[in-house]
C-alpha cells in the first residue's frame, strides 16, 4: 500500500491568524490533507520540534522588472527578485503589472508575463497599475482583465509619469467599483511635493535628506483623506497602500470608524528606519540608500505604525520591494550623477522582500508587540483574503496548497548585504540583530529553501490567477 502523504510535518506548533495549536501536518500531491495530533508513513518527514508552522509569506507589494521612465535599471528580474523572497520566507509575490503611458493595459500584461515565464522561484500574481485612464483601457481593458483574474489595481496621486487628477481618480473608482477589483492607492499629494521640492532647491537643499522634506507628512495626509473621500463619493472600497505615520494613519482610522471600507498596508520601512537614516554620514550621499516613498518619519510615527498593527488598522504589511543598485554598473543606480544634484533624481525604492518578515517577527513576535496570530494575518492570511487568493493560498487547512515557511522563534541572526539573495548591491537594514528566522520554506510540499540554501528551481514558481477580493463582500 503506498504512503497517505508524500511528507509530514512532525512535531511544530502550526500558527493561524486565530490560533496555535501542536499538531502534524501532512502533504500530498502539494496540498495540505491532514492535520492531526500524529501522522505516521509519509515517504518524507521533517521534524519540526521547537519550530513555529505557518502560512508561506505572502508579499502582496513588490517591483520586479519594471520599466522606468528615464531607463533607471531594476536591480531585481522575476529569478533573482523571487529567489529573495523564497530565501526570506515568502511562497507568494505580488508584483505590479504596469501600464506606460500611451500603451495597452493588455500589452503591457502581455509583456509582463513573457519576462516572469519560466523565471520564478516563489508563486506570482500580477496587480495592474493604470497609468493612462483612456476610455478604451476603462471602457474595454481593464474590465476584460479584471474578468481575467487580475482582480486589483494600483493608482497614483503623484511621480510626473503616473500621477492620475481627481476626475481620473474618480473614474477609476467607479470602474473598480463595477467590476468589483481592489484599487490601491499610493498616496501622496503631487503638487504639495513639487512645490516643497521647488522651495529646498532654491535653497540649495538637494541632499538626499531633503527627500523627506518634500515628501511630507502632511502631503501624505492630505492626499490619503482625498483618496478616502473619492471612494466614499464612489461607493467603493480602497487599499491604501505603504502607509508611512500617525498623520496619514489616522485620516484612515478617521474613515474606519465611521464604516467606510478603507483598508492599508504598512511596511518595514516604516517601523525599522526613520527620516535620520536618509541624512546618512552627516547628510553625504549614503542617504540615498534610504530614499523611498512615502519616506520613513519619526520615532512618535513608528509608535503609531506599531498600534495600527496592533489594533487592526491595517490589515497587511507588504515590503514595498522596488530594488535599485547604489552603485550598479552602468551610472543608473541611486548614486547617479543626476542624482548627486537633487534629490528629486534619486530613484524611489529600496529593497525589502527578504528582510520584511525577519524584521517584523524580530521587531513584533519576539520584543511581545504583536503575537504570532497577528504576524500570521498581516504577513500571509489577509494579503491573501484581500487579494483573491484565500483559502488556496494563505491558510493551513485540508485542501489548501501546502506553502509553508518553518520558523526558529529562538534562531539570531544578523541581517547583512552579503547573505542576502536579491539583486541590489546594498540593504537599508545592514547590521540589524534579528530574532526569530525562517528556516525552511515550503512551496507547494516542495521545500524551496533550506536553511538559507535555495533549493528550489527556477520556473517551479507558478502564476496564480485570483478570485475577487475579499474587501467586496
Ligand atoms: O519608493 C517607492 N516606494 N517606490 C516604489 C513605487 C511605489 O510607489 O510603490
Ligand atoms: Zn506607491
Ligand atoms: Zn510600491
Amino acid at each position: 500500500m503506498s504512503a497517505p502523504h508524500d511528507l509530514a510535518i512532525r512535531g511544530g506548533t502550526i500558527v493561524t491568524a486565530s490560533d496555535r495549536f501542536r499538531a502534524d501536518l501532512g502533504i500530498r500531491d502539494g496540498v495540505i490533507t491532514d492535520i492531526a495530533s500524529r501522522i505516521e508513513g509519509a515517504k518524507e518527514e521533517i521534524d519540526a520540534t521547537g519550530l513555529m508552522v505557518l502560512p508561506g509569506g505572502i508579499d502582496a507589494h513588490v517591483h520586479l522588472a519594471q520599466p522606468t521612465s528615464d531607463g533607471t535599471v531594476m536591480a531585481d528580474d522575476f529569478a533573482s527578485g523571487t529567489r529573495s523572497a523564497a530565501a526570506g520566507g515568502n511562497t507568494t509575490v505580488l508584483p505590479f503589472a504596469m501600464q506606460v503611458k500611451g500603451t495597452s493595459l493588455r500589452d503591457c500584461v502581455t509583456a509582463y508575463h513573457a519576462q516572469a515565464e519560466g523565471q520564478c522561484y516563489t508563486d506570482v500574481s500580477f496587480h495592474l497599475v493604470i497609468s493612462d485612464p483612456t476610455p478604451q483601457v476603462l471602457g474595454q481593458e481593464l474590465p476584460a482583465l479584471v474578468r481575467d483574474g487580475y482582480t486589483s489595481f494600483k493608482v497614483f496621486m503623484t511621480y510626473d509619469d503616473l500621477v492620475l487628477n481627481d476626475a481620473e481618480l474618480l473614474e477609476v473608482f467607479e470602474v473598480a467599483r463595477r467590476e468589483r477589483a481592489l484599487v490601491m492607492v499610493h498616496a501622496e499629494g503631487h503638487d504639495a511635493i513639487k512645490h516643497m521640492t521647488r522651495r529646498l532647491e532654491e535653497q540649495g537643499k538637494t541632499a538626499p535628506y531633503y527627500h523627506a522634506e518634500a515628501h511630507h507628512q502632511i502631503a501624505e495626509r492630505e492626499a490619503t483623506h482625498r483618496a478616502i473621500s473619492h471612494a466614499q463619493l464612489t461607493d467603493v472600497p480602497v487599499m491604501i497602500v505603504h502607509v508611512s505615520g500617525r498623520d496619514p494613519m489616522e485620516q484612515i482610522q478617521w474613515a474606519q470608524k465611521r464604516g467606510m471600507k478603507v483598508h492599508a498596508e504598512t511596511c518595514p520601512q516604516y517601523i525599522a528606519l526613520t527620516r535620520d537614516d536618509l541624512k546618512g554620514l552627516n547628510m553625504d550621499f549614503e542617504g540615498a540608500k534610504y530614499v523611498c516613498s512615502p519616506p520613513p518619519r519619526d520615532i512618535d510615527s513608528q509608535n503609531a505604525i506599531w498600534e495600527g498593527l496592533r489594533d487592526g488598522t491595517f490589515e497587511v504589511f507588504s515590503s514595498d520591494h522596488c530594488p535599485f543598485f547604489f552603485e550598479g554598473s552602468d551610472g543608473t543606480g541611486k548614486d547617479n550623477p543626476r542624482a548627486r544634484t537633487s534629490f528629486k533624481w534619486v530613484p524611489n525604492g529600496i529593497p525589502g522582500v527578504e528582510t520584511r518578515l525577519p524584521i517584523l517577527f524580530s521587531e513584533g513576535v519576539s520584543k511581545g508587540r504583536i503575537t504570532l496570530e497577528r504576524f500570521a494575518a498581516l504577513t500571509s492570511t489577509n494579503p491573501a483574503k484581500l487579494y483573491g487568493l484565500y483559502p488556496q493560498k494563505g491558510a493551513l487547512v485540508i485542501g489548501a496548497d501546502a506553502d509553508i515557511t518553518l520558523w526558529d522563534p529562538a534562531r539570531e541572526e544578523v541581517i547583512t548585504q552579503e547573505r542576502l539573495h536579491h539583486g541590489s548591491d546594498y540593504t537599508p537594514y545592514e547590521g540589524m540583530q534579528i530574532k526569530g528566522w525562517p528556516v525552511r520554506t515550503i512551496l507547494r510540499g516542495q521545500t524551496i529553501v533550506l536553511d538559507g540554501v535555495v533549493l528550489g528551481a527556477k520556473g517551479f514558481g507558478a502564476y496564480q490567477t485570483r478570485g475577487t477580493s475579499g474587501a467586496m463582500a
